[in-house]
């Protein structure tokens, strides 16, 4: 292998590589005003006033904990995705609602100013879990099939809880985000937490994990592209958010580390071929 095709492999491997770091996401910034008006004429009739909801007709989605563990993506994927097969529809079918999404979700997020309490947790969207599925169905049928449907139906099956089995659900939230709401459940609901002390039934970690590990038989989880075009509005942050692997810190640095070094390996070859030549001319 001659120098060229090793600087070419070289530069494709970190281009590859530095387009495959997870993108930055950046909170959502909106006008809260309009947020509002959109919410009032679309979303109270079901997540009523301030998104306090109403159990069995939808969650509540100005819950302390809900918005502790879910971003500000997430959030907007929850909106324009819906749920198929609930009344969550995919909004992104509604121009008022997708047009105007980043508005809303400013509007949501405003919620979270209201809690003293209020700390938003990270959730680590690649943790896997490695519980055993098999018990994790029956600890489901124990724990969690009263209120959320044996399969996880939720209010299809005349549940006060969602339809946590609803691959609709699964495929956008991580282990860890289903993990986190297993342990903080959701303050002022029938959602309690299920760890130790605080919780009505006390499950250990691994069993936990378990659970966990069932919900993922439902549906693969499928990470969300922020850059990626689902929206079909134009307003300007996804403009800004499409180009974000250009204004990426890490890709900037990157790219120059790679011309550097490109150069460098340039330099290298011809004073290679240099000290090769004087060998020849020596040899003569
Ligand atoms: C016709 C009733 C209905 C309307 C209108 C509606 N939703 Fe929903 N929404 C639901 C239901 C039901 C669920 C839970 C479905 C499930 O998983 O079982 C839900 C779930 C959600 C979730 C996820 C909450 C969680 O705990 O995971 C968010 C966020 C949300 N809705 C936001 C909105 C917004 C914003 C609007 C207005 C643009 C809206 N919804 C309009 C019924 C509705
Ligand atoms: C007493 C009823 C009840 C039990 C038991 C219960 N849940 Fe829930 N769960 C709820 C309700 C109600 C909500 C929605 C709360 C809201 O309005 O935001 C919920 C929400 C959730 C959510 C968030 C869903 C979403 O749409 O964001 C998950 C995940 C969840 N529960 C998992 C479980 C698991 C796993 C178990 C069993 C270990 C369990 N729950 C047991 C009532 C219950």
């Amino acid at each position: 292998m001659n120098f060229k095709t090793l600087i070419i492999l070289l530069v494709s491997a970190m281009i590859i590589w530095s387009c495959g770091e997870p993108p930055i996401q950046e909170p959502i910034v909106g006008d809260v005003a309009i947020g509002e008006a959109i919410f009032q004429s679309n979303c109270i009739a079901c997540h009523q006033s301030d998104g306090k909801g109403k159990s069995g007709l939808a969650p509540s989605i100005n819950n302390i904990d809900f918005l502790a563990i879910a971003d500000d993506h997430l959030i907007k994927r929850f909106i324009l995705e819906g749920r198929t097969g609930t009344t969550m529809i995919p909004f992104k079918n509604i121009p008022d609602v997708a047009t105007n999404i980043d508005d809303l979700v400013a509007y949501m997020r405003s919620w979270s100013k209201d809690y003293a309490l209020y700390k938003e947790i990270v959730i680590d969207k690649s943790w896997e879990s490695q519980g055993d599925a098999t018990n994790g169905s029956a600890l489901f049928t124990t724990f969690c099939a009263a209120c959320h449907g044996n399969d996880g139906q939720g209010y299809s099956a005349k549940g006060s809880g969602t339809g946590i089995g609803n691959p609709a659900f699964v495929s956008m939230v991580s282990d860890d985000y289903i993990k986190q709401t297993l342990l903080l459940g959701r303050a002022g609901t029938a959602m309690k937490p299920f760890d130790g002390a605080k919780g009505v039934a006390s499950l250990s970690n691994a069993e936990m994990d378990d659970i966990v590990s069932f919900l993922r038989t439902k549906g693969e989880y499928k990470m969300e592209q922020v850059s990626s075009s689902s929206v079909s509005s134009s307003n300007s942050v996804s403009a800004t958010t499409d180009m974000s692997m250009f204004t990426n810190p890490y890709f900037v640095i990157i790219m120059v580390m790679l011309v550097f070094f490109a150069l460098l390996l340039i330099y290298m070859m011809f004073i290679i071929k240099r000290i090769k030549g004087l060998i020849l001319e020596d040899e003569k």
